[in-house]
């Protein structure tokens, strides 16, 4: 099992590296090593820091406004990183482990303290979210999960319409997912607050690799969309990265 959820991470990262190399908007070989040495690879002890986009703030209009990409991007995650950081001094230090990663920190989640969990959660799960959104996405699925997605839910659009009612139904703040299973199927979920599907915890339904996440939190629409959490969900499949999640499917 620990075997198998390092390559994912490794895979996810050779994944991120592949899909910033081929944008047209992000030039800088920066971001790719920001990315893989902050974030999914250990950090050796140091402190997590933001991510940069791999776009830039107003690149999704007008399916998702700047203003919301900037404040969800520099100070929500922003926030989560900082009390990452914080919350992980009070960790034992062989709790942690050497080097630090997010991997380890979910492999051993229940050991941790709430805030771990809420702040870990918060910077993997929106670093994955930039990510699987892309201004030349939305569109169809691509690739092999195109393919599972119709043997398993018969169409893109049935799929979507599962995936919708599972978005809609989170009570209050958290994730939807689409995840692949340990048996190689297709599932979806959501998670509350900043849970996800790596977590090793027995009151998280939904396990496996993601494939697609979906932040349904009011802070990604409501300066936009207000309360309609429809609405923001409908401009989100606009910009869905489908070779991001292909990629993630195939790891
Ligand atoms: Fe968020």
């Amino acid at each position: 099992m620990a075997d198998s959820r390092r390559d994912f991470f490794k895979k996810a990262a050779a994944l991120t590296i592949g899909a910033i190399a081929t944008s047209t908007v992000v030039k800088s070989a920066i971001v790719t090593t920001n990315f893989l040495e902050k974030e999914i690879l250990p950090i050796d002890g140091g402190k997590f820091t933001l991510p940069a986009l791999p776009y830039g703030y107003d690149a999704l209009e007008p399916h998702i406004d700047k203003l919301t990409m900037e404040i969800h991007h520099s100070k929500h995650h922003q926030a989560y990183i900082t009390n990452l950081n914080k919350a992980l001094e009070t960790v034992d230090g062989n709790v942690l482990g050497s080097p630090q990663s997010l991997e380890n920190i979910f492999n051993k989640m229940i050991m941790m303290p709430t805030a771990v969990r809420n702040n870990a959660g918060g910077h993997y799960n929106h670093s994955l979210f930039w990510q699987l959104m892309s201004a030349k996405g939305g569109g169809e699925p691509k690739g092999k999960l195109a393919e599972a997605i119709k043997t398993q839910f018969g169409s893109a659009e049935e799929f979507k319409k599962q995936f919708n009612d599972v978005a809609m139904k989170r009570f209050g703040s958290g994730w939807a997912w689409l995840v692949k299973t340990k048996d190689g199927k297709l599932a979806i979920g959501s998670t509350a607050n900043q849970d996800n599907p790596l977590m090793i915890l027995p009151e998280i339904e939904i396990k496996g690799t993601p494939v697609l996440a979906l932040d349904v939190w009011e802070h990604a629409y409501y300066l936009k969309n207000q309360n309609k959490r429809a609405d923001y969900i409908a401009s989100w499949w606009n910009v869905v990265n489908w070779e991001v999640a292909d990629g993630l499917y195939n790891s």
